[in-house]
């Protein structure tokens, strides 16, 4: 089953498709089947992929038109573990995405639960606006991805969106996660992209990704290259960050979210007033390990115990939290 990222921003030129197409690379390199659907209708990652538009019999305009079935548009690009699937063709009117959009902000998401059982990934390009395509974007997603310039006008754009995409999550899609904010375009010898990135961290720190993308000339050449960069430069920085962005959000969705932490603390109370609990508790993070410790082993080591759920304890990135009056002594 895959997990779904929409690379989104609406603010233009923010590496939207450059983050989707490398990090589908990455995604690919270690072995994942990834798909890239494409719901900008500036059709940026045909190019980037090799391809051009005759080679494309189907896109998701047709999809939303009810032409075809989903896995009727999906093509393979030349590269191993690389699939896409096109927005809209030359000879498509792009203004269909929009109206669909308008009409029916579920329908994208309709489409990806009929791809998702396919493939490892499926990474959405989004398309630089606010409006109902970017909407219906975040509607069919698990979680987004916004690439943010380290520049004034680019970090200002960024509580607009992470608003939309709070009220999306409330009247559409109550399981969307923020997988995390992306500096790209980073150069950080200017005094101003140090000054926004300190921005970032102040404003956004539970979000930020620690890997950011640096300002190259080899991540530019992707369109003209017809490849991602991590095929044509793979030893560059560029290809190098987009390898850490993947470790990264890889690494972040096999350990618990805050609130998944907070319910196993939760948990972890109550276990302690009765330890029948385990064995009957519900929660599917639970259900994770082969073999569950018993609940005695779980009291006894606290550690083991965050461990079964999925936690890394050398992992210091996320702050490990106390419930007030907790005796326990947690790593
Ligand atoms: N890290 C980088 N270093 C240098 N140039 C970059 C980098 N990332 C992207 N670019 C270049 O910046 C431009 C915009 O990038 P891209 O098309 O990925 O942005 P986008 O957010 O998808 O744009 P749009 O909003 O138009 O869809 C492109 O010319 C791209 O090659
Ligand atoms: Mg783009």
């Amino acid at each position: 089953m895959a997990h779904v990222t929409a690379v989104v921003s609406q603010k233009g030129g923010v590496g939207k498709t450059t983050t989707a197409a490398n990090l589908a690379a990455a995604l690919a390199a270690v072995g994942q089947n990834v798909l890239l659907l494409e719901v900008d209708p500036q059709g940026a990652l045909i190019p980037s992929l090799g391809l051009h538009p005759e080679e494309i019999p189907h896109s998701l305009v047709d999809i939303l038109e009810g032409k075809i079935e989903a896995r009727e548009a999906v093509v393979r690009t030349p590269f191993e573990g690389l699939s896409l699937l096109a927005a809209c063709l030359p000879h498509q009117d792009e203004l269909i995405l929009e109206d669909a959009a308008s009409r029916h902000p579920l329908h994208l998401r309709e489409v990806v639960d009929k791809l998702v059982p396919h493939f490892d990934s499926i990474l959405l390009d989004g398309p630089p606006t606010l409006g109902h395509l970017a909407r219906m974007t975040l509607a069919a997603s698990d979680g987004y991805l916004v690439p943010v310039q380290a520049e004034e006008l680019s970090y200002r754009t960024l509580a607009r969106f992470l608003s939309v995409a709070d009220s999306v999550q409330a009247d559409y899609n109550p399981d969307l996660k923020c997988d995390g904010i992306l500096i790209t375009m980073a150069d950080l010898r200017t005094r101003m992209a140090v000054k926004v990135v300190n921005q970032l961290h102040e404003h956004y720190g539970d979000k930020l990704l620690v890997s950011m993308v640096p300002r190259t000339v080899t991540l530019q050449e992707m369109p003209d290259r017809g490849k991602p960069a991590l095929l044509y430069a793979p030893s560059s920085r560029g290809a190098e960050s987009y390898r850490e962005v993947a470790e990264e959000l890889l690494s972040n969705r096999d350990n618990p979210t805050e609130e998944e932490f907070d319910d196993a603390l939760d948990l972890m109370d109550q276990l302690t007033e009765d330890s029948t609990l385990l064995a009957e508790s519900p929660e599917p993070w639970l259900e994770r390990a082969a073999s569950p410790p018993t609940t005695a082993e779980l009291l006894q080591n606290s550690s083991l115990f965050l461990t079964h759920l999925g936690w890394d304890p050398d992992r210091e990135e996320r702050p490990v939290r106390r419930p007030p009056g907790d005796d326990v002594s947690l790593r």
